[in-house]
């Protein structure tokens, strides 16, 4: 063991409002929006659904990356007050200097972007995470920006207008003018050491290296793994539970690596955020893209991981099917033990993984497709944005000239786990892309491959129809037919 990981840091610490927080006692349990609320007192950050969906809660944190600052909005009512930890927390008080609006501020003023106010200061948050990307807005960048932000009396249109008028790719307030000192501080508190804050019994701990990761886990095996905490997060706030021993993943050196093997298999680190992840997936093919454009919000993909998306075994999480229909793996650690297994294996029944106690999700790879391989990814929900699936599809065809040879066929949503559609994918060995009738005995097949329920998000008739007909969909697209099966355009050739 190190000597790092024998005396670790005994205090969160986090910048807030220009100075230093150190905190050596709290709640493993507490949200970063309790602090804000209860004990800074700073109200102006609000609550309302208290998970995730609706964005009053929108603060931004600033974090150091390859020396640059960058700002990521985040939902405060589901981050843990330990998920501060190195980073600078602002909100919505902290945007005025000296009385004189925020640029923001002034064009929500100035283009009437307000009505109750209830959901403005979150909106202007994420606004104000879009005002330091660098880069001018846009109308659809925007509409991504607040698909996270709910406005129910205002109206978009006088927002989106404060926002093109006021994100104009040019940083300039305070916090671009002091930038460097901002940077530095930041720079400060990064000092590579564990940290550990309670005792035994009840800790919010965060490990600084994949060794003392393992080396926790092992020695905690029933403490609870946190990555981004958009799952965790709703445990407290929706279903009341106690957390006594925290494991967050978010400060561990190497579980943030994303690397592309020579023949562009790429690997994840678990804790890469699904904001991060998702223009490295693009790379791998467009339809993992748009899955990721859907994925929750702006807030939700900058707090949520890869691996937590995996681990969290839901049947309905999206990347799993659409991974498992690549030919993704997962990739496990257990003290120094390290394996690797397909991804359809990792899920054994409902909330059920292959994964022993004190193992953690180290990683998750994904294939290049080949040259004679094509793929699909189709998410069905009943929103466009922010919305879980009903059913989620992925498909990777294998081709010999105008046959199939090889069929990958995922779904989630239909079944207690993630599941491959074993007989579906027997039946298209041997069909013609040219020939839909040869398509038709793995249509029907689907049938044998699975029973779903019907609960609030479809019915076992509508998830029977949407896996059929997404199917379909993906062969007639692969099989290159002119027919319009996407609102927006069609894949360019391939
Ligand atoms: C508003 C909202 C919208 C959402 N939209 C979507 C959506 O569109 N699609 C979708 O699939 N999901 C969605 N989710 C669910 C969630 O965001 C994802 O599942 C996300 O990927 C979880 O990652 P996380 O890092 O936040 O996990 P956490 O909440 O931190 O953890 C989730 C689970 O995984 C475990 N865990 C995390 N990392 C590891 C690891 N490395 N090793 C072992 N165990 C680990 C935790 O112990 C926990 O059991 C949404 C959630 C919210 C709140
Ligand atoms: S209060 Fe609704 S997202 Fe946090
Ligand atoms: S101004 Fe009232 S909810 Fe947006």
């Amino acid at each position: 063991m190190s000597e790092k990981a024998i005396e670790p840091r005994r205090a969160l610490q986090f910048r807030f409002r220009g100075r230093t927080v150190a905190i050596d006692r709290f709640s493993p349990r507490a949200t970063a929006l309790d602090w804000l609320r209860e004990d800074a007192l700073a109200k102006g950050t609000k609550e309302g659904c208290g998970e995730g969906d609706c964005g009053a809660c929108t603060v931004v944190l600033a974090r150091l990356e390859a020396g640059k600052l960058r700002h990521d909005p985040v939902n405060a009512c589901i981050l843990m007050l330990g998920q501060l930890d190195g980073a600078e927390l602002i909100t919505i008080e902290d945007l005025a200097d000296g009385g004189v609006l925020h640029p923001l501020q002034q064009a929500m003023v100035d283009l009437h972007g307000s009505q109750c106010g209830f959901c403005t200061p979150g909106i202007v948050m994420s606004l104000f995470s879009a005002y330091h990307s660098g880069a001018p807005a846009t109308l659809a960048g925007l509409n991504e920006t607040l698909a996270g932000n709910l406005c129910r009396c205002t109206g978009y249109r006088p927002i989106l207008a404060a926002g093109l008028a006021a994100i104009d790719g040019v940083a300039a307030d305070r916090f671009a003018a002091t930038a460097d000192a901002r940077a530095a501080a930041l720079a400060a508190l990064d000092d590579g050491r564990d940290l550990f804050v309670g005792d035994d019994t009840r800790f919010f701990a965060a490990p600084a290296s994949l060794e003392s990761l393992a080396t926790l886990a092992l020695r905690f095996p029933e403490a609870t793994l946190l990555a981004g905490a958009t799952d965790v997060g709703l445990w407290v706030t929706k279903q009341l539970r106690d957390l006594d021993r925290v494991i967050w993943l978010g400060r561990v050196a190497g579980l943030d690596a994303v690397a592309t093997a020579a023949d562009g298999a790429l690997s994840i680190g678990a804790r890469v955020t699904l904001l991060d992840a998702a223009p490295r997936l693009a790379a791998i093919h467009p339809d993992l893209g748009e899955l990721m454009r859907r994925f929750g919000s702006l807030q939700v993909r900058a707090s949520g991981t890869v691996g937590g998306n995996i681990a969290n075994g839901s049947p309905i999480g999206d990347l799993a099917p659409a991974l498992i229909a690549l030919g993704g793996r997962v990739v496990l650690r257990r003290g120094e033990t390290i394996r690797s297994l397909p991804l359809e294996d990792f899920f054994v029944g409902y909330g059920k993984q292959d994964r022993a106690p004190g193992e953690f999700v180290a990683a998750v790879e994904a294939p290049a497709l080949a040259a004679h391989q094509r793929y699909r990814a189709i998410k069905v929900s009943k929103r466009f944005d922010e919305d879980i699936s009903a059913v989620m599809f992925g498909v990777r065809l294998d081709l010999d000239g105008r046959a199939i040879a090889g069929a990958r066929i995922a779904y989630g949503g239909m079944a207690a786990t993630p599941k491959r559609a074993a007989n579906a994918e027997r039946a298209l060995l041997g069909a013609s892309l040219d020939d839909p009738e040869t398509w038709r005995p793995a249509l029907a097949a689907l049938a044998s491959d699975f029973s779903p329920l019907t609960d609030m998000r479809a019915t076992a008739a509508y998830r029977m129809t949407v896996a059929g007909n997404v199917l379909r969909k993906a062969l007639i697209e692969v099989a290159g037919d002119a027919t319009q099966t996407r609102i927006g355009a069609l894949h360019a050739a391939e």
